[in-house]
């Protein structure tokens, strides 16, 4: 009998959560937990590239768990858990680096960025699309929903896994691991920040979930805007303003926007409003959620030990079929 599709997504526990995050990653993969079996994990292993505050490391995760739960995503339908209750997933990542060319790994270009954004040059930091495609791998995952920055990623997991098939598997057993694909939503493939760039912490142009209402109004109102006066048409096509609204409201509502835009008339200030009263409503039900949650602290820690539990039985499964295969 054929399983269920397999939906595997992970994200890094190392900030706050913004919009980017919610819009690129967090709706598809709660999207997705109806349509097949889901398993969403917090990737501690990887923020370690990063952050070497365990005090920090330990609430992020915790962090990360809750306002996943708070935007919508039901444990009863999808496993959520700590990257690290699945410890196995450090053994697979050290098998796929054994058929992994390191000039493949050079030319990531996280890696790279990161490098030349100032990021000391460790070999965790330059293996880490290795332990993504362990993550991605050790579940016989079919599809990831990421955003578009982990497109290449998704690439060497793939290339990877037909590494491993083509060295070891056989025609008797067949194919050692599964092909993964990614799956990138055109519209929110890259969420633009504050500044008009790709919003992400290490840029500080974010806009977060949960902010409170003084601060998220403050950063919308700070989005670079150029100096066209009130009066003066405006081009829709361009503005970071627009990019975000549409995310939030309906087609007529954007349409409108964008009529206001092109007529002239009407500042940026006024339609920064606007985007802050549609962002801040559309967030509403899930503030609304997490503040229920935290009313019953011990829920995160029982949804992550049972997402622990089915995750380490379906990679226990795999492991057992790679051991075999690589001779182990
Ligand atoms: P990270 O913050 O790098 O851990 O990202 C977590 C997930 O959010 C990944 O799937 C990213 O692709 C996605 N993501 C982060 N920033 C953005 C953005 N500005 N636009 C779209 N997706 C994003
Ligand atoms: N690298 C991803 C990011 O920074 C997080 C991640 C780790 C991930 N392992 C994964 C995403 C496996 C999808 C699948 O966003």
């Amino acid at each position: 009998m054929k399983r269920n599709v397999r939906i595997l997504s992970g994200i890094q526990p190392t900030g706050i959560l913004h919009i980017g995050n919610y819009f690129g990653m967090m709706r598809p993969a709660i999207a997705l937990q109806d349509e097949g079996e889901a398993l969403y994990f917090i990737a501690d292993y990887h923020a370690l590239t990063s952050l070497r505050d365990p005090l920090a490391l330990r609430e992020n995760s915790r962090r990360v768990a809750l306002d996943f739960l708070a935007c919508g995503l039901n444990p009863d339908k999808a496993a959520l858990f700590r990257q690290s209750d699945v410890p196995q997933v450090t053994e697979l990542a050290w098998i796929l680096s054994t058929v992994t060319p390191v000039s493949r790994l050079e030319l990531a270009h996280s890696y790279k960025d990161k490098i030349a954004r100032g990021a000391t040059a460790a070999a965790g930091l330059f293996t880490y699309p290795v332990l993504m495609a362990a993550d991605i791998l050790i579940y016989d995952s079919d599809i990831v929903p990421v955003g578009k920055d982990q497109k290449q990623h998704l690439e060497i997991a793939r290339d990877i896994a037909t590494r491993i098939n083509e060295t070891f598997g056989s025609m008797r057993e067949g194919q050692v691991l599964n092909l993964p694909e990614a799956r990138i939503q055109a519209q929110t493939e890259v969420v633009p920040g504050i500044d008009g760039q790709k919003m992400s912490k290490s840029y500080g142009n974010t806009i977060d979930i949960f902010g409170d209402e003084k601060e998220m109004r403050k950063r919308v109102m700070s989005i670079v805007t150029d100096s066209t006066p009130v009066e003066a048409p405006k081009d829709p096509d361009t503005s970071t303003i627009v990019q975000l609204y549409a995310l939030v409201a309906s087609k007529e509502e954007v349409e409108e926007m964008r009529e206001q835009f092109r007529k002239g008339g009407c500042g940026y200030g006024d339609f920064k409003k606007q985007l802050f009263e549609k962002l801040w409503d559309y967030f509403a039900p899930m503030r609304k959620r997490r503040d229920e949650i935290l009313r019953h602290q011990d829920y995160i820690e029982s949804v992550l030990a049972q997402g622990a539990g089915r995750a380490n039985s379906i990679a226990d499964g795999v492991m057992k079929r790679v051991r075999k295969a690589v001779g182990l």
